[in-house]
Order: structure tokens, then C-alpha cells, then sequence
């Protein structure tokens, strides 16, 4: 039985494979290539693992560092693997006005988790946004890429409580609309 690693190794070798480098994403593209590459390998495993990284490094002839130097430069990149399920807390204006401080504090501690991170039991990850674009439902927030607006902690409370139930796949997820753009480091 292969090792989480070993496992991660070999998606990563097979999806290296596949039509993103037979399509024009190989040697001879450079730098340009990188990025819509590193989104690639982001929406196949959910992040970008260091070996994705490495052989996209190797097929564009570029040293590793440079790619990893482009990957960690941007917010929308994670390097860990994600929770089962997603939660993400709007921090824009409207939801602060009322009240997205209070919720996400609330949630880290149901969660046991603070933003960026994934809980201890890889259930959860838990994630910030600049906005959703739903400003007239905050305080809003998304799970498993499903926003859900005039939040309350118990409300907050039982959705979890429901998707903790649900179980769900591990990359299963697309994040919500305006999340990976909008995701801000703060
Ligand atoms: S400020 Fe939260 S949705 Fe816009």
C-alpha cells in the first residue's frame, strides 16, 4: 500500500502527463507558462504539491526556485492539502459592519482552526475573503463553495454541524465564486 506521498507522487507524475503539457505547456513557453500551469495543478489536487511545482519546473527548463519564487508570490496558490470541506468567512465592509469578526471567531473555535488552516482531522479548512459580491446578505459566508448570507453564530453553527455529517470527498470542492480572486493575505 503506497504512502500518502507515493500516492501524491504518482497523481502528480500521471497528471504531468496529461494534455496541460501535451497542449503547449512545455518546454519553450518560460515564465509565461508557469502560472496558468500552477492553476492547473491547483484545480486537479485542490493545492500545489511541492512535486507539481518541481515538474513544472523541469518540463519549462526553469530552476525550481524560480517556480516556486511565482507560486508563493501569489495569494490564490495553497501548498497544503485542503480540508474535506471548505468554510469561508466574507471580511469585507458590509459583512464587518455586521458582524464577520464575531462569526469567524466563533468558527475558529467550533473549528478549532484559525483562517488558512486545515483541523487537526482534515475535515475542515478555514479561509477568508475580500468579498463575495453578495454584500446585501452579510454577513455571509461559503461552504463547500455554497454562499449562505444573513448569518448568525447558531445558524453558522448548524450548517457545520450538517456538512461535519455529510462527510464529502477530499478535493471534491470548487471554491466559491469570488473566493480565489479575492483572496486577500490578512
Ligand atoms: S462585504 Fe461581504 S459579501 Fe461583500
Amino acid at each position: 500500500m503506497p504512502t500518502s506521498r507515493e500516492a501524491t507522487v504518482e497523481r502528480v507524475r500521471a497528471w504531468l502527463d496529461t494534455s496541460v503539457f501535451r497542449s503547449g505547456g512545455g518546454a519553450g513557453r518560460g515564465r509565461e507558462a508557469v502560472i496558468p500551469l500552477l492553476q492547473a495543478a491547483q484545480e486537479e489536487f485542490g493545492y500545489v504539491p511541492r512535486e507539481a511545482m518541481d515538474g513544472i519546473a523541469r518540463a519549462l527548463r526553469l530552476p525550481s526556485a524560480i517556480v516556486q519564487g511565482i507560486a508563493t508570490f501569489y495569494a490564490q496558490f495553497r501548498f497544503k492539502a485542503p480540508g474535506r470541506h471548505n468554510v469561508t468567512v466574507c471580511r469585507g465592509t458590509a459583512c464587518h459592519v455586521r458582524g464577520s469578526g464575531k462569526l469567524l471567531d466563533d468558527l475558529q473555535g467550533t473549528l478549532r482552526v484559525r483562517p488558512q488552516e486545515t483541523s487537526a482531522d482534515g475535515m475542515f479548512t478555514l479561509e477568508t475573503v475580500a468579498c463575495f459580491g453578495s454584500c446585501a446578505l452579510a454577513p455571509v459566508i461559503s461552504i463547500d463553495g455554497r454562499v449562505h448570507g444573513q448569518l448568525s453564530a447558531q445558524k453558522a453553527k448548524s450548517l457545520i454541524a450538517s456538512a461535519s455529517r455529510e462527510g464529502g470527498a477530499r478535493g471534491a470542492r470548487k471554491p466559491a465564486r469570488g473566493g480565489a480572486a479575492a483572496r486577500g493575505r490578512k
